[in-house]
């Protein structure tokens, strides 16, 4: 049967893909995932996989688990990675950790970040996001991951979301330009904008805390409900940690004050919620009085 489909067919499908987060070709031609034969079923434990010959190990990674998404931050769509990639293991974790001890300031921490090749992410990042802002500010702002603006242009929140943050922001008078200094759990833009796996974030976080350490905020800032969890390593929704002070112990022994907030991509989606954002943006300049900073 020769069917030709309609031009406004085509854009409202493109439409409902970009609506969904999916917005880049990732391989050159579809994949019919329904003629696909079934999964094979995963090795018994009395055949154990050969080991892998290196400690960034070349695996062909799976489609990441589409996990809900937590109230409070970025919308998450899941995109299929292909080919052999490294897979995060603890063993990446350990050498991440290693290396970004190893970093005596942010600028060695940058370039150990750009270089670094065991998280599987960057294969599909057009760029490493590091951060944005002025190192040493008294307040440092922990988000999730690049989208797809933050990935073209190399820097964490530039798009619409960081756009309203920096409006929040100044509306307590201050600027990225002036007096915080931005960056994310993530280096690196998961494909489609899908939530991180928690190998992709635990490999990442080795060398956020050592960015925490090493920027020595006064106050740290953590948007959004997988930033939080990450960052204090709990199960703890966003809605239950959002607007209350806590103590992050980094691994030099130091500690800093740590507020947790809804994410602004969650603020785009729930006006309602802005009021307490607001309370909390207070919250953060009342602490910021107290210690001396304002
Ligand atoms: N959302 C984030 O969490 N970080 C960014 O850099 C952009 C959007």
């Amino acid at each position: 049967m020769n069917q030709t489909i309609a031009r406004e067919d085509i854009e409202s499908l493109l439409r409902w893909y970009v609506d969904q987060g999916i917005d880049e070709t990732i391989g050159e031609e579809a994949i019919d995932r329904f003629a696909l034969p079934p999964p094979q079923a995963a090795p018994q434990p009395s055949q154990p996989a050969p080991a892998a010959p290196s400690s960034i190990r070349s695996t062909p990674i799976r489609p990441a688990p589409i996990r809900p998404t937590p109230v409070g931050t970025a919308p998450a769509a899941a995109t299929p990675l292909r080919g052999p990639v490294p897979i995060e293991s603890p063993q990446l974790v350990e050498d991440a950790r290693a290396l970004a001890q190893r970093c005596n300031n942010v600028e060695e921490l940058e370039a150990a970040v750009r270089a670094f090749d065991g998280c599987a992410l960057k294969r599909t990042a057009k760029n490493t996001v590091f951060a944005d802002g002025v190192v040493g500010s008294p307040v440092m702002i922990v988000g999730e991951a690049p989208g797809a603006d933050e990935d073209r242009l190399g820097k964490p929140f530039v798009g619409v979301s960081g756009q309203l943050m920096d409006r929040m922001f100044d509306a307590i008078g201050m600027s990225r330009e002036r007096d915080l200094y931005i960056t994310n759990i993530l280096f690196w833009r998961p494909p489609g904008n899908r939530t991180p796996t928690l190998a992709e974030q635990a490999v990442c976080m080795a060398f956020t805390r050592r960015h925490i350490e090493l920027a020595q905020p006064k106050v740290l800032v953590l948007a959004g409900g997988t930033a939080a969890k990450s960052v204090l390593d709990t199960t703890e929704g966003i809605m239950r940690l959002r607007g209350k002070w806590t103590s992050l112990s980094l691994d030099d022994g130091s500690t800093v004050p740590t507020l947790p907030t809804f994410h602004p991509a969650y603020l785009l989606r729930t006006a309602a919620s802005k009021r307490q954002s607001w309370s909390d943006l207070l919250s953060l300049d009342k602490k910021l009085r107290e210690l001396g900073i304002r």
